[in-house]
Parts: structure tokens; C-alpha cells; sequence
């Protein structure tokens, strides 16, 4: 696993982008696997200001997002909002599951098969929840798990409370497994602030184990990491 030590948000955002940037412009088609939440959002704001100032296309670039709530469309609504609203990608190119299907079971199944349909990911974007998340993978998730239908636990729905102000806080999310990020060719994970130093210090120090669903990344050969002051915090202090 390689990291890549930024200082903080907004140089992690921009390098980021630039290395998704260098994808877009040197891949005839490419499949981005994309997150939402707070961390990512720098790093769209630098793509879709790249692609208007530079009139880059990024029509030949297929996403893959890895989650959305069980009876919402919160995910939906943020990658327009942050991101697909600025950019020439067709929207029959952009893929979230749909939390809002009559059968979760069968969208969990479609998913799997428009990842597979699209010949897998090049290179997924992760953020880090503060309890070892990736994705909605939470702890005693399988390693080899698809995409499935989760409980949120007590930790991540805390985190997020903070948008559902004004509407129920869904409780369950669909969400890529484990196994299913883990077949990405490359994957490029962020994380900011102290909030997420035990998480990055697990992933970097600790053993691989299901209680911090990141440790799975260690046994991918092409993980790499962006980390600002504050997520290698326990990091730096043991080293
Ligand atoms: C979001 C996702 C989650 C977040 C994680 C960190 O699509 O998959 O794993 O990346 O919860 O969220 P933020 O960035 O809001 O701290």
C-alpha cells in the first residue's frame, strides 16, 4: 500500500483529482468506481472545474458509485448536485444502486452484473468511515461479500446524522461488498482529519481482520492512500 501524506483537505482534494484527471485524459474508456460524503467533495469540486476550464471530455468515462440508503435517493441527488451536473459523462453511464427498488435482493444482483457488464473497475475511490468502513462494509463484514443490503451501526449513522436534518435518517443502505471493491484494478482511498487517524492507523499498522473492514485493502497489490495531517496523526506519533 502506498501513501501518499498531504497536509490537509484541500491538497488532498487536488491531488486526487489530478490523478483521476491523468485516467480521463490518457484512457480511451474508463470505469470510476465513486464515493460520496464528505471527503470527495474537494476532489469533484477540482474535476468539474477542470473539465469546464480545460473543455476536457469525460464522455468516455463510465461511474460506478458504491452505495446509496434503502428508500432514498440522498446519493443520487449529491452526485449531481457535486459532480454529474458539470461534466459531459451521458447520464446512461452513470450507475448507483437504486435504494428505492421493489427488490433489494434483485437490485443487489443487477448491480453486481453492471459492474461485470462494464468488464469491472479501473479505479475506485474510497473514503474511510471512522469505524474501518469502506463503502458501507461495516465491521464482521465477509471479505468476500457482494453487494448486499446493510444495517448502518450506531457509529456511521452518527457520523451522518447531519444530513437528514430535515428528512428520516434511513437506517439501511445498499452497498458494493468487500469482495466486489476488492476486484478493482486500482483503488485510491482518502482519508482527512483526526477524526479518521485510528481507522488509518489500523490499515497501516494493524492485521487484517473484519473488525476494520479496510484491512481488507491490504491484501489488494494496487491500494493507494491519501492521508492529510490530522488521518496519519496516530500514524506519525508511532513512527
Ligand atoms: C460513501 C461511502 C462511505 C464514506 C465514509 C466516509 O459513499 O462509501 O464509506 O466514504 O463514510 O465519509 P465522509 O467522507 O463523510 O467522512
Amino acid at each position: 500500500m502506498k501513501l501518499i501524506a498531504v497536509s490537509d483537505e484541500e491538497e488532498l482534494s487536488r491531488i486526487a483529482a489530478e490523478i483521476l484527471i491523468s485516467k480521463i485524459k490518457t484512457s480511451d474508456r474508463l470505469v470510476l468506481g465513486l464515493a460520496t460524503g464528505k471527503t470527495p467533495l474537494g476532489m469533484y469540486r477540482y474535476l468539474s472545474k477542470y473539465s469546464i476550464e480545460s473543455k476536457q471530455s469525460y464522455d468516455h468515462v463510465h461511474t460506478v458509485n458504491l452505495d446509496e440508503y434503502v428508500g432514498s435517493q440522498a446519493y443520487h441527488t449529491y452526485m449531481k448536485e457535486h459532480f454529474f451536473q458539470y461534466v459531459d459523462i451521458p447520464s446512461e453511464q452513470t450507475h448507483l444502486p437504486n435504494g428505492e427498488a421493489d427488490s433489494l435482493t434483485v437490485e443487489c444482483k443487477s448491480y453486481e452484473d453492471i459492474i461485470s457488464n462494464l468488464g469491472g473497475i479501473d479505479l475506485q475511490v474510497l473514503g474511510i468511515g471512522e469505524n474501518g468502513h469502506i463503502g458501507f462494509n461495516e465491521p464482521g463484514t465477509n471479505f468476500d461479500s457482494r453487494t448486499h443490503v446493510v444495517q448502518l451501526t450506531e457509529s456511521t449513522l452518527s457520523a451522518n446524522a447531519k444530513y437528514f436534518i430535515d428528512t428520516n435518517q434511513p437506517k439501511k443502505a445498499i452497498t458494493m461488498g468487500i469482495g466486489t471493491i476488492l476486484e478493482s484494478k486500482e483503488i485510491l482511498l482518502l482519508a482527512v482529519g483526526e477524526r479518521k487517524a485510528n481507522a488509518v492507523k489500523e490499515l497501516f499498522k494493524g492485521s487484517i481482520n473484519k473488525d476494520i473492514p479496510a484491512t481488507a485493502l491490504k491484501v489488494h497489490p494496487n491500494v493507494t492512500v491519501l492521508a492529510d495531517k490530522g488521518a496519519r496523526s496516530l500514524l506519525d506519533k508511532e513512527s
